[in-house]
């Protein structure tokens, strides 16, 4: 089973960026937790980190065919992009939702979720964790 974990913008400051919203961990620590909880699960996991809308929208599109299901943590582009979700609609891979942080408690700008309207999973609020509770719901619906 092959899992593809997408990370949006500014995931790659994690340990710098706002450490008291998102924890002192860093984007390698995060890369290296997703690894690990995969081997644990005995999934075939890689791991995307993209600044880019339309970079995050090819990883999706060229993963039909190639993997089993998407993670994803589209960060701010969860709330914008239409684009991102068109393309997990287009390819139509079983696809969890993870956010670090709660973002149902946060600005009123971060209720909206465009990935959420396809992802039939989401976890937020859980930190690093979520990724694992996501690659276990993924192993689920897939098997
Ligand atoms: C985030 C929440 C988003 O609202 C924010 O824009 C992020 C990170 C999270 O993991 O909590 O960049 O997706």
């Amino acid at each position: 089973m092959k899992v593809l974990v997408l990370n949006g913008p500014n995931l790659n400051m994690l340990g710098i960026r706002e450490p008291e919203l998102y924890g002192k961990g860093t984007y390698n620590d995060l890369v290296n937790f997703i690894r690990y909880a995969a081997r644990e699960l005995d999934l075939n996991v890689e791991v995307f980190q993209s600044n880019s809308e339309g970079e995050l929208v090819t990883a999706i599109q060229n993963a039909l065919g190639k993997f089993d299901g998407i993670v994803i943590n589209a960060a701010a582009y969860t709330h914008t992009s239409v684009a991102i979700l068109d393309a997990l609609k287009a390819v139509g891979l079983p696809t969890a939702e993870v956010h670090l942080t709660d973002i149902h408690s946060r600005e009123p700008f971060r209720q909206l979720s465009y990935v959420g309207m396809y992802a039939r999973k989401t976890v937020c609020g859980k930190g690093f964790d979520g990724y694992r509770e996501c690659l276990i719901w993924l192993k689920e619906t897939i098997k």
